[in-house]
């Protein structure tokens, strides 16, 4: 058996409780017994009862992170983002990854609030609004990638119909008008503003929407290449088609190669998000660049602040998209239609 608080007491020739301070870093101790202390745990390989200690100082030093699909690069970015940081402030980080189930993104808040961490890191896409609303009063938290009407909650995110209108507007640019738009998981919001961004687009140019055009997907790759399925059985087909994620792109793109067909030759492609292997696909892939590894430094940077000032702050960070162009759109602009 390791030793007891007790044990170490006795080394050091002082008492339980002296031990207990300078294991909680509490109160004033003189330097001589501090190292008298720090020597004989050591020597005894003293390990603390972290349930014992959590309940002494009310700090566990972990902060929870909720993301919905950790096989997405985007999320890989933002939490290896987060646990930089948190690492360098003296907190550790603990993962949830709710497979876009909202149930498990509900049971992760719960084992995170109740008795695991210091503050949640919410990419909770599917929750209510009222069920954030009441969890920030519960726990400090910072929401990622959503935008909730409520100042008091810490929140950072980009507005996605405006970089789902660059997007759609690159495309009519290089004369595109018949332009497919994967959409998005239908209990997202983030789904409805990308559809908004493309509609607001095309309308903005004169050009109809077409409801043919818009096929359902859920952010992963075989609904990319599912869409292309779909999308290639229209008497009229498209010539470009918007991607509202990388990963739903890169389905789309790899069916359509399969099927003989070329990107940028017969489909021009965007995509959403930028993750690192829209650069190293081939062609690369035009996208609209969520910035969200600076997204997630400062999400959790504001987060540790207010933790260690115990103030509130107000922080809706609306950060701004770019539109990174690459090999996989065209411009047909001197082609007959
Ligand atoms: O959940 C998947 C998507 O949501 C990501 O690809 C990113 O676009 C985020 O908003």
């Amino acid at each position: 058996m390791g030793a007891t608080i007790k044990d170490v007491a006795k080394e050091a020739g002082v008492s339980v409780m002296t031990v207990s301070r300078v294991i909680n870093h509490k109160d004033y101790i003189a330097d001589k017994t501090r190292v008298k202390v720090e020597k004989a745990l050591k020597k005894l390989n003293y390990m603390p009862n972290m349930n014992a200690r959590n309940l002494v100082t009310n700090k566990t030093d972990f902060l929870g992170i909720v993301v919905p699909d950790i096989s997405n690069p985007f999320f890989g970015d933002l939490v290896k983002a987060a646990e930089k940081i948190a690492k360098e402030r003296g907190y550790s980080i603990i993962l949830g990854d709710s497979d876009g189930d909202p149930e498990a993104e509900n049971g992760y808040i719960e084992a995170f609030r109740s008795r695991m961490c210091d503050a949640i890191i919410l990419v909770a896409p599917r929750i209510d609004d009222q069920k954030i609303r009441e969890l920030s009063k519960a726990i400090p938290l910072v929401l990622v990638d959503r935008m909730i009407s409520d100042d008091d909650i810490i929140q950072v995110y980009l507005d996605n119909a405006e970089g789902a209108y660059s997007a759609v507007t690159h495309l009519i640019n290089l004369g595109h008008t018949r332009i497919g738009f994967i959409m998005g998981p239908e209990n997202v919001p983030n789904t409805y503003r990308r559809k908004v961004g493309y509609v607001k687009a095309l309308e903005d140019h004169g050009i109809a929407v077409d409801e043919e055009l818009i096929v359902q997907g859920d952010f992963i790759t075989e609904t990319g290449e599912r869409a292309f399925a779909e999308l290639i059985k229209l008497p009229r087909r498209p010539t470009a088609v918007f991607g509202s994620n990388d990963l739903m792109a890169f389905g789309f793109v790899r069916a359509a190669n399969e099927a003989g067909f070329s990107v940028p030759g017969d489909f021009s492609v965007v995509g959403f998000d930028d993750v690192y292997l829209s650069a190293m696909m081939e062609p690369g892939l035009t996208t609209v660049k969520y910035p969200i590894i600076q997204m997630g430094k400062q999400a959790i940077n504001v987060l540790l602040d207010s933790l260690s000032t115990k103030e509130t702050v107000n922080l809706r960070a609306n950060l701004k998209h770019e539109l990174i162009i690459r090999r996989s759109t065209r411009s047909i602009l001197d082609e007959e239609q």
